[in-house]
């Protein structure tokens, strides 16, 4: 947990080196006193020792800097913020190091984007939210947050006419989140244009990223401007499959005061364990990434010529609407791809169904390819109509695409299609 009181890890060190030596040495070799480990060590504790009564008042007065207790902060999981700063933050604070970049790690994504929309509104407050956004932010902000006094005002980041106008009914605004790429409708939002028109017209507005699809390899949101990046873990940047986390990176100091009184009182904080196979799972990030982004453009390309295939959504597709600004925005496209086949729901239904080596589920992200459908799955929650406004159709496939053999993933969706 990024505080004040705690040691620092030396994520400075690294700000001048690219991204796989970064991913490889932040937050790392941390020089714990009583340690000579290697890698990282898991301190899977829930509290710390005193070496007197002075000493603890002095940790917990900021005096000194030391852990307390692993709700208010943990070494292990002190390691992977401080590798999300030098992933998310190393260019801004070469621009300039004066600038402070702080993460915080939650206990999942959902974590993150909740307890950042609770540091940011108050009971009065207006969101302004992508029209499609993950199933569970959707539902947070219509069924939770509005209870709570929190109005949310739904927009398609996609059209910046439309962004602009809300901004200008809601000059109040303090939160604009969405994500780019969309799950699962692959739209993408320009994140330098909504910064820009967002700091103009609603100037308490704070511009958050849900970038769990791009990951910071592929797209750095705080580098075009926004305030907040944000991301579930539990997919690209742990890669395993094994976890689920999530992580939150701001510019803004007043933001970053916010959310740790709230994961502090929350009590929305990883385990160490879990924070430590992230971090494992983070030094693969670029290897994995660029197999992802290859393997997915294939595919994308062989499914747009399939004949049982009516659409294919990709960025990296030239007959991707936003394909210009994807290669403006983004290193690369990403793994994530959807499909709309010719038979609707019924050949989806099919397809999931026959497929080998993708294994029928939902989250992404993982070395392994997978594949399921938003429609009644990760997007249920969201009414029907809501959806079917926005794009996603019933008939939407949505694939992650893993790092296998793109031939065996070729061939496992042609036999399948097959029998569609
Ligand atoms: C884009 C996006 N944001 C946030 C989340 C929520 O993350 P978590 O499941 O780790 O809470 C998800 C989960 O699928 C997601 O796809």
């Amino acid at each position: 947990m990024e505080d004040s009181k705690q040691p620092d890890f030396k994520e400075q060190f690294y700000l001048d080196c690219g991204f796989a030596t970064r991913a490889l040495h932040a937050g790392e070799h941390v020089g714990q006193p009583h340690t000579q480990a290697h890698a990282n060590p898991i301190f899977q504790t829930s509290t710390f020792v005193f070496k007197n009564a002075q000493e603890g008042a002095d940790i917990f007065s900021g005096a000194q800097p030391g852990y307390v207790y692993t709700r208010l902060g943990n070494p292990t999981v002190k390691a992977l913020e401080g590798k999300l700063n030098a992933l998310e933050g190393a260019n801004i604070k070469l621009a300039d190091p004066n600038k402070r970049v702080a993460s915080l790690a939650f206990a999942s994504g959902m974590a993150g984007i909740s307890s950042t929309l609770m540091a940011c509104c108050s009971a009065g407050d207006t969101i302004l939210l992508g029209d499609v956004v993950y199933g569970a932010t959707e539902h947070l902000c219509s069924n939770v947050l509005n209870r709570m006094g929190i109005k949310t005002v739904e927009v398609d980041f996609a059209n910046l006419e439309k962004v602009e106008a809300a901004l200008k009914a809601n000059p109040q605004t303090k939160a604009v989140l969405f994500e780019t790429p969309v799950n699962p409708t692959m739209k993408l939002a320009d994140i330098a244009a909504i910064a820009k028109l967002s700091h103009q017209l609603a100037p308490e507005a704070k511009v958050i990223v849900d970038n769990t699809f791009a990951t910071p390899y592929l797209q750095r949101p705080l580098e075009l401007g926004a305030d907040v990046v944000l991301h579930s873990l539990t997919k690209y940047l742990c890669g395993h499959g094994t976890v689920v986390g999530g992580i939150v990176t701001t510019t803004n100091d007043k933001v970053k005061d916010e959310l740790y009184k709230v994961i502090k009182d929350v009590g929305a904080n990883p385990g160490p364990f879990d924070a430590w196979l992230v971090n494992q799972g983070l030094k693969t990030l670029p290897l994995r990434m660029d197999k992802h982004c290859t393997n997915a453009l294939a595919i994308a390309r062989h499914l747009e010529k399939h004949p049982k295939v009516a659409k294919v959504f990709y960025p990296g597709l030239e007959s991707h609407p936003q394909h210009a600004l994807a290669k403006k925005q983004m290193k690369d496209f990403g793994g994530m791809i959807s499909i709309e086949l010719k038979g609707g729901l019924e050949a989806g239904r099919t397809l999931m169904d026959n497929i080998r080596i993708f294994t029928l589920a939902v989250s992404l992200g993982c070395v392994d390819s997978l594949i399921q459908h938003p429609a009644s799955m990760t997007h249920a929650c969201v009414p029907k109509e809501k959806r079917e406004k926005a794009g996603l159709t019933d008939g939407l496939v949505r694939l992650s695409v893993g790092i296998e053999d793109v031939e065996d993933l070729i061939k496992a969706l042609d036999d399948a299609l097959a029998k569609v």
